[in-house]
């Protein structure tokens, strides 16, 4: 059976305004992805972003659709897809100056985000970047009825899954090394989080 690549509508919607996003970030250097879904995200950042070393992961289960969109792209620095699953898996040898990830903290349950927070503060270098885009909590509340009604439905389908808290995220990047930087309102009830790595402290 012959496989077709599959195409996310919400990745065309949203691919440009995080690119907008990204590209005041970033110029050069070697990128993580986590999550990478279908790989159309990576595919578009990568043709945009040519000096920047795109790498993209996902589970097993996703790698099939990721080898599909990226043979068609045919990138030179677009590489993976690596079998990365938060939680099981450490990033792929070498060192990151980005980890891009995008409507996956929600997906991921409260466990695997800490995960991953923790891998961030492992794994990366001083001055390196984390994105997190997606839709955040602010103490609690949501910022629209939409989101809401989507955190209902992502509860009933797993209920260790579920839209985070800002302030948890950003309690929990702290504990591991990380800034705050930028918190950018994006379409339709989104958010693109900027972290930054501190220099590693002596204990
Ligand atoms: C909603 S999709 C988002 C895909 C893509 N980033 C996008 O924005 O369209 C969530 C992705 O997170 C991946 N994922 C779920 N749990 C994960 C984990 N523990 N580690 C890494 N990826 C995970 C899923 O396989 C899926 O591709």
């Amino acid at each position: 059976m012959t496989m077709t690549k599959s195409f996310a509508p919400s990745v065309e919607r949203n691919k440009e305004p995080i690119f907008d996003i990204l590209k005041k970030y970033i110029s050069k250097g070697k990128l993580l992805e986590i999550g990478s879904g279908n790989g159309q995200h990576a595919v578009y950042f990568a043709e945009k972003l040519p000096q920047v070393q795109w790498t993209t992961s996902d589970t097993r289960e996703s790698q099939t659709q990721i080898k599909l969109w990226l043979k068609e792209a045919q990138l030179k620095n677009l590489l993976g897809p690596v079998v990365l699953k938060v939680g099981n898996d450490d990033f792929p040898k070498g060192a990151f100056d980005y980890v891009f990830t995008a409507n996956t903290l929600h997906i991921m349950s409260w466990k695997e985000n800490k995960c991953l927070f923790k891998l961030l503060g492992k794994r990366l270098r001083e001055g390196s970047l984390a994105f997190f885009y997606g839709p955040f909590n602010y103490n609690g509340n949501f910022t629209s009825d939409s989101n809401e009604q989507f955190n209902k439905w992502l509860k009933e389908r797993d209920l260790r899954s579920g839209i985070r808290n800002f302030e948890d995220v950003n309690q929990s990047m702290v504990k591991f090394g990380f800034k705050f930087l930028e918190d950018f309102e994006m379409p339709a009830n989104n958010r693109l989080l900027v972290f930054e790595r501190l220099p590693f402290m002596a204990k």
